[in-house]
């Protein structure tokens, strides 16, 4: 019998963590309906969606939380963190600034989550060529340096959307 309860089984919880103005929300968005705001508020508080996935022919959920960059609109943090499995620790390649904060949002999330929560980089707005003020090597080199997956992302124009939230929950699964 391979009823609804098998799914049950599988629900993951992922949190997305980085500096306010990354694109954390539009990441969401654009993986959960493919959709994408161009003028998107702060978030405030903590939102999330559930989202049903393939992975090797079976279905599992992931559960992705999302909350405020900025300290003052933020959940609270170790209510947060609480049963992650797998984080996004997203930057925007078009602000080195938030590319600096990583080392801080690593920090934080080793300190409220397990050790062995799946991690990977996310150098989102690729398709800000012309404004990049990070390059690709760079972001590779620290996450290698820091043992997490790395990729680089567009919620705008979609790429790799799909890829960097799957990678994350077929290394849990
Ligand atoms: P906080 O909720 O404040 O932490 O911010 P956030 O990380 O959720 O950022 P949000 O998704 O709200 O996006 C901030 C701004 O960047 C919005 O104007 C988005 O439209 C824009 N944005 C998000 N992703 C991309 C992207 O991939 N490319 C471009 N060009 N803009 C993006
Ligand atoms: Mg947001």
């Amino acid at each position: 019998y391979s009823g609804d309860e098998q799914t049950e089984d599988y629900l993951f919880k992922i949190v997305l963590i980085g500096d306010s103005a990354v694109g954390k929300s539009n990441l969401l968005s654009r993986f959960a309906r493919d959709e994408f705001y161009p003028n998107s508020k702060s978030t405030i508080g903590v939102e999330f969606q559930t989202q049903k996935m393939d992975i090797n022919g079976k279905e599992v959920k992931a559960q992705i939380w999302d909350t405020a960059g900025q300290e003052r609109f933020r959940a609270v943090t170790s209510a947060y963190y609480r049963g992650a499995v797998g984080a996004l620790l997203v930057y925007d390649i078009s602000r080195r600034q938030t590319f600096d904060s990583i080392g801080r949002w690593l920090n934080e999330l080793h300190t409220h989550s397990d050790m062995n929560v799946v991690t990977i980089l996310v150098g989102n707005k690729s398709d800000l060529k012309d404004a990049r003020e990070v390059t690709t090597t760079e972001g590779k080199t620290l996450a290698e340096a820091q043992g997490l997956f790395f990729i680089e992302t567009s919620a705008l124009d979609s790429s790799n959307v799909v890829v960097a939230f799957q990678t994350v929950v077929r290394e849990i699964y």
